[in-house]
């Protein structure tokens, strides 16, 4: 059920039950941080392999030693400068921390999320909040409380309405490691704006021999249709011809062939637009029955990375016609 009743949210969670969460990136799949009731129907309504650790939501900067330990300067001053927002960081856990939400970890993930809803309501709670995305293990992750909605249903208590999630990609996630800071998941906020704080991260994302953040090991943020991203869009358009072809679009309209479906993300050619746009496009594109949906690959900077991620992880056929 869709409901903007923030009062109900709190009656749910208190109840140790799971909830849609509206979160400035994209919504999650909420429960009681201390309730391992709560946790378990987290991983078991989104299917998710239990060695794949969720994230704490705290309500304010002050919060992070309670579920934090050892806090590196540099995190704290990561955080003051990007919470509330879309900043993970990755720190020691405090002892009190359940096993289940780190996958056995030493390290707990938190953020303060910045949407007004999910800020109100942990307000109202005694307890953090566990949300990872609010969609099944892999497929495209939920920018709008109907997505949501669709995923689940009746499996969840409620979804918090708090209208399209205003980044419209994941948090970025940063770690630690003795002076070194690192990337583990490119995300809302760009790379260039942390290294302004830290100066150079070392970039962990890509490495899938040794993914730093678990998640990232697996094909992700997936449509059902298949999907390639492309650096030669027209060409791939040619070569899958007469097939029903949906296509994916930075800031041009494709004017050359005709396609079943185009989505231009970014008319005005903002990155920041094109993220808050992706997940319900790609969301579209996959309700349309298409053969195939072919996605522009962005420029390689800002959140073009953090686009190109998403897209790559939502890859089905790794090679076209063109490219080994
Ligand atoms: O924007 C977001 O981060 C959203 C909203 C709802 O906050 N949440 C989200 O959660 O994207 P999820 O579970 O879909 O992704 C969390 C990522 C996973 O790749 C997981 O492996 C990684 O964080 N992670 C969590 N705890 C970790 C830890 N202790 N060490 C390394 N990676 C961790
Ligand atoms: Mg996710």
């Amino acid at each position: 059920m869709i409901s903007t009743n923030i009062k109900e949210a709190v009656y749910h969670l208190n109840q140790d039950k799971i909830i849609g969460l509206p979160t400035e990136t994209v919504y999650g799949l909420a429960g009681n941080a201390f309730s391992e009731e709560a946790i378990q129907s987290i991983f078991t309504t989104k299917k998710r392999p239990s060695f794949n650790p969720l994230i704490v939501h705290i309500k304010s900067l002050d919060d992070l030693p309670l579920v934090a330990t050892d806090i590196p300067d540099l995190a704290w001053e990561l955080a003051k400068a990007f919470w509330p927002g879309s900043l993970t960081l990755i720190l020691p856990k405090q002892p009190h921390i359940s096993d289940t939400i780190t996958a056995g970890k030493p390290t707990v993930a938190v953020r303060v999320p910045k949407h007004p809803m999910a800020l109100e309501l942990l307000a109202n709670l005694d307890f953090p909040l566990v949300a990872p995305s609010a969609n099944p293990f892999g497929s495209i992750s939920p920018t709008k409380a109907i997505h949501v909605e669709n995923y689940f249903g009746d499996q969840i208590s409620l979804v918090l309405d708090g209208g399209s999630c205003e980044a419209g990609v994941e948090s970025t996630i940063i770690g630690f490691e003795k002076d070194k800071v690192q990337l583990y998941r490119y995300g809302a906020v760009p790379l260039e704006a942390i290294e302004k704080i830290t100066g150079k991260v070392t970039v962990f994302n890509k490495s899938e021999s040794n993914p730093k953040a678990p998640g990232m090991l697996f094909k992700h943020y997936a449509p059902k249709t298949d999907f390639i991203l492309s650096r030669t869009i027209l060409e791939d358009i040619e070569w899958y011809g007469d097939k029903k072809i949906g296509v994916l679009l930075f800031n041009q309209p494709i004017s050359d062939f005709e396609v079943t479906h185009q989505i231009v993300l970014a008319a005005n050619g903002d990155f920041e637009t094109a993220a808050t746009n992706l997940y319900a496009a790609m969301h579209e594109l996959d309700s349309l029955n298409l053969d195939i949906i072919i996605a522009e690959r962005f420029p390689d900077y800002g959140l073009g990375c953090t686009i190109n991620d998403r897209l790559e992880h939502a890859t089905h056929k790794t090679t076209t016609h063109l490219k080994l």
